[in-house]
């Protein structure tokens, strides 16, 4: 089984990480977060947010996500929503999906699906990929990184500045998100035989460096 499994909480490099690492190996790459934020999109945009509703709408969903680290794009009902799933307003309303356990379940069956069809091997990163996805995976990995770091980083990516109002709007932003998503998925403790890899102090290089040697270490 060639899975590399990471969690961990928003801003903390997962994404970037786990893509660089696949292209190194020539793996797959599944960012499971893409998904719950596509079914998010589709709530919004349809006026859903009964949870027995949001069930019926993540069931009947056809929702195609690419796993090549160099071509990210996810589809959902034909629609490509690649871009509009980065949204402050799908950010601030995912738990309308990701807080529903029917809802998971429908999306966990589909990931468990994305990683059966990559033999070859996949990355795959989220907030339950070591505890429930994929607990079996050979190499798992919770990310982490102090609160003002990953504030910072996120604070980078969206507004391209990590000036005081930028900092500002994004911890009000990320801190919300975490506090709630911890609420249905474990992602701030590492569980048992789950390696902590702290990037506070840690630059892109030798986060990647870290994972590969995991990766070689468990081959
Ligand atoms: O990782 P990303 O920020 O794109 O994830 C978006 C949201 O999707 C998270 O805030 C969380 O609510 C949900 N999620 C989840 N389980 C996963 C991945 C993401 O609940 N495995």
């Amino acid at each position: 089984m060639r899975v590399i499994a990471i969690d961990g909480p928003s801003g903390v490099g997962k994404s970037s990480t786990s893509k660089e690492v696949a292209r190194r190996l020539g793996w797959a790459y599944l960012d499971t977060g893409a998904m719950y934020r596509a079914m998010a999109w589709l709530a919004l945009s349809r006026g859903v947010s009964d949870p027995g509703d949001v069930v019926e709408l993540v069931r009947g969903a056809d929702l195609e996500i690419s796993t090549d680290p160099d071509g990210f794009r996810i589809e959902v009902d034909g629609i490509d929503v690649t871009e509009e799933i980065r949204t402050d307003a799908v950010s601030a309303g995912v738990q309308t999906v990701s807080g529903v356990p029917e809802a998971r379940e429908e999306l966990i069956e589909k990931q468990r699906e994305a990683i059966a069809e990559k033999p070859a091997g996949i990355v795959v990163e989220g907030r339950d990929i070591t505890t429930v996805v994929a607990p079996d995976a050979p190499v798992r990995i919770l990310m982490t990184a102090d609160e003002d770091v990953r504030i910072a980083r996120r604070a980078g990516e969206n507004h391209g500045t990590a000036d005081a109002e930028a900092i500002a709007a994004t911890r009000a932003l990320v801190a919300d998100r975490d506090a709630k998503d911890s609420q249905t998925t474990s992602f701030l403790t590492a569980a048992d035989g789950v390696h902590t890899l702290d990037t506070t102090h840690v630059s892109f290089e030798e986060a990647v460096e870290a994972v590969l040697a995991l990766a070689k270490e468990a081959a």
